[in-house]
């Protein structure tokens, strides 16, 4: 990676990266640290407080580590040694934080938003080593979704099932999660980023989770929704089927050369029709992706990219393309071999949306709105899987999680 990028910016400029500081919450204690993602990319280094200096003219790397005393040593344990930090992290040579200023001196470091651009570009397709943390991350973090599905029962507590998933992730010895986790309960499934995790689970609802860990930083991200008493009501089973459907159509699309965004109105007409044969959407399916009517049910995107940020870096300049569809979308870029992306098309029934006047008015022609009131008890389903882009053929699925119908309620029965 740190000859990659010496390759990529060239030149007679240093190239320097600061990692990341310890961040105080109060007296004597901090945050739990996280290295920033660029950090690990280039180092593998976790602690906090290091710098990198590469020079692409020489190929010297430089790794520069807090300079720790016998006070620290006395608090915190171990902390490797220069020496030992050099062979731990395969650098040329490891100094001292304090030293820093004085190496840099007068010379040039490569501007910031190089840096920055080189990086996205090099992150975005990951090699064979990078994929396989993934599918440790991937690995431990189905486990921890499927133990959640045996252990729910109607009147657990979110955060009771939030405890079985971040417990499962901590035995297996990942520490972090990708993103906090979202553990919703009934209605609660219909709040994109819900947090609260205190509310019941009730018989004849549906749970919502979305949470992922992290593995030497690299994330999982993958949501299941299921009954909370194991067994599906026909309306849960029409709404889940639909997302369900539309899912694995894009997970089958996904090949190189596709355009993510096109990806995203494939899901949305697919949710769009799926719509309309309940009830809820009414004409034709290209205005209803177009007009936005389908946004009422499905405001966000198909798929993100994937790695060492939950939301990771697209892939720099180079790969930027304006979007080729009528409807507004964040993520556009062409597949690649070795992209990680997440799949997650959900329908929702969300208050908000659905009473809103502006809205109402809108969508007027479109929008069944007296049967989406009635869906207001729902909540919302979401399937999220992580993929990867191969050079040939179908994405392979990291995300090994029941999600078919039958296989759900198999894993949910009591
Ligand atoms: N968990 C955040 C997301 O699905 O994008
Ligand atoms: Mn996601
Ligand atoms: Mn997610």
């Amino acid at each position: 990676m740190r000859r990659a990028l010496g390759r990529r910016l060239g030149g007679d400029s240093l190239i320097y990266l600061e990692g990341g500081k310890p961040v105080p919450r109060n007296f004597d204690v901090e945050y739990v640290f996280r290295q920033s993602s660029d950090f690990l990319y280039l180092t593998g280094v976790e602690e906090p407080g290091c710098h990198l200096v590469l020079d692409p003219k020489t190929r010297r790397e430089t790794l520069f580590v807090p300079r720790v005393d016998s006070h620290h040593r006395v608090w915190e344990g171990h902390v490797p040694s220069p020496a030992q930090a050099r062979e731990i992290f395969g650098v040329d040579r490891v100094m001292y934080a304090d030293e820093l200023k004085k190496f840099l001196g007068r010379r040039k470091v490569a501007p910031k938003a190089r840096l920055r651009d080189a990086l996205d570009e090099l992150r975005a397709c990951k090699t064979d080593g990078e994929l396989a943390l993934m599918r440790r991350a991937s690995e431990v973090s189905g486990a921890a979704h499927r133990a959640v599905m045996a252990a729910a029962r109607p009147g657990m507590k979110e955060y009771e099932l939030q405890a079985v998933f971040e417990a499962e992730c901590l035995k297996a010895g990942l520490k972090h999660l990708a993103y906090p986790s979202i553990v919703a309960a009934g209605v609660n499934g219909a709040v994109l980023h819900y947090r609260h995790n205190t509310a019941t689970l009730r018989d004849g609802e549906l749970l919502l989770i979305d949470a992922g860990a992290e593995h030497k930083g690299y994330a999982a991200d993958i949501t299941r929704t299921y009954p909370a008493n194991g067994k599906f009501t026909p309306r849960q089973r029409d709404v889940y089927q639909i997302v369900l459907e539309t899912q694995k159509a894009c997970i089958e699309a996904a090949r190189v050369g596709v355009v993510s965004a096109d990806l995203h109105v494939r899901s949305m007409r697919l949710i769009a029709e799926g719509l309309k044969s309940l009830g809820l959407l009414r004409g034709e399916t290209d205005g209803l992706v177009e007009g936005g009517a389908v946004r009422m049910f499905y405001p966000h995107g198909l798929t993100h990219m994937l790695g060492l940020d939950v939301h990771d870096v697209t892939g720099g300049k180079k790969r930027a393309m304006p979007n080729p569809t009528k409807v507004p979308v964040r993520f556009v870029a062409k597949l690649e071999p070795g992209f990680v992306i997440t799949m997650e098309p959900g329908v929702y029934f969300i208050e908000a949306l659905i009473k809103d006047a502006a809205l109402r008015r809108k969508h007027k022609t479109s929008v069944d709105f007296a049967k989406a009131e009635s869906f207001l008890d729902f909540g919302g389903v979401r399937i999220e899987d992580d993929i990867v882009i191969q050079a040939d053929g179908p994405a392979q699925n990291l995300t090994d999680v029941p999600k078919e119908i039958a296989a759900v309620e198999a894993a949910c029965a009591r």
